[in-house]
C-alpha cells in the first residue's frame, strides 16, 4: 500500500510481537493478549509511535532544505522528545513549543523524563502557559515565524506528527506488518487495541486494516478526555490517507471506533483505575505503561475483557506506542509502586 512513498529508516525494522501470557490469565484466561512492542522500535531516545510516523515525513523535511524541525506537545511530551531526536540524527536544528497541556503539579515535572532528554538532545525549548488542545496552535505558528524571522528555514511537523499530508502513513505500515506477521505466526488478530490522542496513530491503523476488512476491529481508547475533537480529527486523516495511498473504498463513520471511557479525570492525569491497571500489566509481565497514555489504553483493554467485551477464544493486540519516559514526572504519584 505504501511502495510509492519515500521512507527514511528510522526504526530497528518490524516491531515484535509478544504473546502476553500472565496478563491473559490474570483476565480470566477467556482471550489471548498480545503485544506489538512499538514502545522499543529504535534507538533513538526511547522510541515510540512518532518514530514510526516520521520514517514518512522526514524525506520531506529533507527535500525542503530545512534546517530545523519545529513541533509542540506538552510539557511531557513523547512526540516532542522525539522530534528532537530525529532531528540531532539529521544533523538539524530543533524548536520545541511545550504547552501546558497537563494541570499536573510534580516537583520535578519540567525536569525529568521527556524533557530531560529534548534538553539533552541540544532543543530550543519554549513553554508556552496555554491548556490542551490538539488543534494548529497560534504558539507553534509564531515559532515558525520566528524561526523565520532569525534567517532559519523551519519544517513544520504538528502536534503529534498527525495534521501532516503524510503523518498516517506510518500506521498503514503497521498494519501490512502486522498482517506479514500474522502470516509467519500463523494467527489472526481479531481485536487491536490503540491509545487515540491526536489520532494518526489510529488513523493510520484504521485505513490500513481496512484493506482486508478490520477497520472497526481497531479499537480506539481515548486518551485525550476532549472525544469529539479527537474523533472527527481521526476521520479527517483517516479519509485524507485513504485518497492519498488510493485504498478504492471510502471510510465511513462507523468504521471508526473510539471508546470516550477511560480517559477522565483529564487529559494526562491519570485515574485510580489507571493506575492499577499500569500495576497489573507491569507485575504480570514487566511491561511498563505510562500514565497519560498507555496506561488508559490498558485500562481499557484490561475494563473490555473483564466486561467479556471480546468474545470467548479472541486473540488481541495491544499496540504499546511508547511514552513511558513521562511516568519519572508522576514519582509522587508512584511512590509506594
Ligand atoms: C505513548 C503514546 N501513546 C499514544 C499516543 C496517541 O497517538 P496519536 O496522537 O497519534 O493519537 C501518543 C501521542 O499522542 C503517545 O505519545
Amino acid at each position: 500500500m505504501l511502495e510509492k512513498f519515500e521512507r527514511y529508516p528510522l526504526m530497528f525494522g518490524p516491531t515484535p510481537i509478544e504473546r502476553l501470557g500472565r496478563l491473559s490469565e490474570a483476565l480470566g484466561g477467556e482471550v489471548e493478549i498480545f503485544a506489538k512492542r512499538d514502545d522499543c522500535n529504535s534507538g533513538l531516545a526511547f522510541g515510540g509511535n512518532k518514530i514510526r510516523k516520521l520514517e514518512y515525513i522526514v524525506p520531506d523535511a529533507i527535500a525542503s532544505n530545512a534546517d530545523t524541525l519545529v513541533t509542540i506537545g506538552g510539557v511531557q511530551s513523547n512526540h516532542t522528545r522525539q522530534v528532537a531526536a530525529v532531528a540531532a540524527k539529521l544533523g538539524m536544528k530543533c524548536r520545541l513549543v511545550q504547552e501546558s497541556w497537563v494541570p499536573f503539579e510534580d516537583a520535578v515535572y519540567d525536569r525529568v523524563g521527556n524533557i530531560l532528554m529534548s534538553r539533552v538532545m541540544g532543543a530550543e525549548i519554549e513553554f508556552v502557559d496555554e491548556g490542551f488542545d490538539i488543534g494548529i496552535r497560534e504558539s507553534w505558528e509564531r515559532a515558525l515565524e520566528d524561526v523565520k524571522a532569525k534567517g532559519g528555514k523551519p519544517y513544520p511537523i504538528p502536534a503529534g506528527a498527525s495534521v501532516h499530508p503524510l503523518g498516517g502513513l506510518g500506521y498503514v505500515g503497521f498494519a501490512e506488518e502486522v498482517r506479514a506477521q500474522e502470516a509467519e505466526m500463523g494467527i489472526r488478530f481479531d481485536y487491536v487495541i490503540v491509545c487515540t490522542v491526536t489520532g494518526s496513530t489510529h488513523a493510520g491503523m484504521l485505513v490500513g486494516f481496512a484493506k482486508d476488512g478490520r477497520a472497526r476491529n481497531v479499537i480506539g481508547i481515548d486518551a485525550s478526555a476532549t472525544p469529539a475533537q479527537t474523533h472527527a480529527q481521526v476521520l479527517d486523516i483517516a479519509r485524507s490517507t485513504a485518497d492519498l495511498i488510493g485504498l478504492g473504498r471510502p471510510i465511513a463513520d462507523d468504521d471508526l471506533v473510539l471508546i470516550e471511557d477511560y480517559a477522565y479525570p483529564a487529559y494526562g492525569i491519570p485515574s485510580a483505575e489507571t493506575n492499577d491497571a499500569i500495576r497489573l500489566c507491569a507485575r504480570t509481565e514487566g511491561m511498563m505503561t505510562d500514565p497519560v497514555y498507555e496506561g488508559k489504553s490498558m485500562q481499557g483493554l484490561i475494563d473490555l475483557a473483564r466486561k467479556g467485551f471480546f468474545p470467548a477464544g479472541s486473540k488481541v493486540l495491544y499496540a504499546h506506542l511508547g511514552g513511558v519516559p513521562a511516568i519519572n514526572a508522576y514519582s509522587y504519584v508512584y511512590r509506594n509502586g
